[in-house]
């Protein structure tokens, strides 16, 4: 992982720091249509959040500092953060993590009846395959500072095959956006059964096996 401040990222709260300090070739040239590829962020064209991030940081921060997460935190996950999901908690049918520390808060907004919003750093899975990772508040408003992971797993690991907001899709074509923007707001995007989007085509038997199976696992 680089939490906001490690590897390269900046030290301001906006997470619009660590993208413009990824792979990407900087926002004024990146045209948008851009494909999502590996590794940078892809989520530039879309999510408004990165627009005059570098010019700008300091009113980004200050937003982000009226949220109740401490400010300035930011997880920018990388392929050899994710692991072999049976590590983390299991809560109902997905698996969740927390990479900077606020696991029991997350825990308690997962097993909250009413909903909640999850703490910067959680990392939420259903399948190895697909990610959800809570960003520094006001990294995408749009997406409730979710950020998407379309992922590849093997014995050797992980590899990220996409990753954004509104333009990744899972492997069979579906758009994570289109789907979890439909959960009720109290839900913080997070689907499960019955908070408004559109069901997946697995049973809960399906879905375990997959788990059961990450070739990840020891
Ligand atoms: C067809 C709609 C649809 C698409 C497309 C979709 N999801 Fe989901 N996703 C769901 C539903 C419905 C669930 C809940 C399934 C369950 O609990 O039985 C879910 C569950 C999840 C979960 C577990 C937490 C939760 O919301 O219940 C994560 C994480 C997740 N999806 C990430 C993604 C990512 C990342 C993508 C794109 C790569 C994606 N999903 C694409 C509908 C979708």
């Amino acid at each position: 992982m680089s939490a906001c401040g490690e590897s390269g990222g900046t030290t301001t709260a906006a997470a619009t720091g660590t993208e413009t300090a990824g792979t990407s070739t900087g926002a004024p040239t990146t045209g948008p249509g851009e494909a999502p590829t590996t590794g940078g962020s892809t989520t530039g064209s879309t999510t408004g959040s990165t627009t005059g991030s570098e010019s700008s940081s300091s009113s980004t921060t200050d937003d982000a500092s009226s949220s109740t997460t401490a400010s300035g935190e930011d997880l920018d996950m990388q392929a050899e953060d994710f692991v072999c999901l049976l590590e983390w908690e299991k809560v109902r049918k997905f698996r969740l993590t927390n990479m900077l520390g606020h696991l029991d808060e997350a825990l308690e907004v997962a097993n909250d009846p009413s909903g909640g919003v999850y703490p910067v750093g959680t990392v939420i899975q259903l399948i190895p395959g697909e990610a959800m990772v809570k960003r520094a508040t006001g990294w995408a408003p749009d997406n409730s500072d979710w950020e998407f992971f379309a992922l590849e797993v093997s014995a050797q690991g992980t590899t990220i095959m996409a990753r954004g907001t509104q333009d990744v899709v899972n492997g069979f074509g579906g758009n994570c956006f289109g789907c979890h923007a439909k959960a009720a707001p109290q839900w913080d995007r997070i689907c499960e059964s019955g908070h408004g989007c559109d069901p997946l085509p697995f049973t809960p038997e399906q879905i375990e096996m997959v788990q059961m199976a990450d070739p990840r696992c020891p």
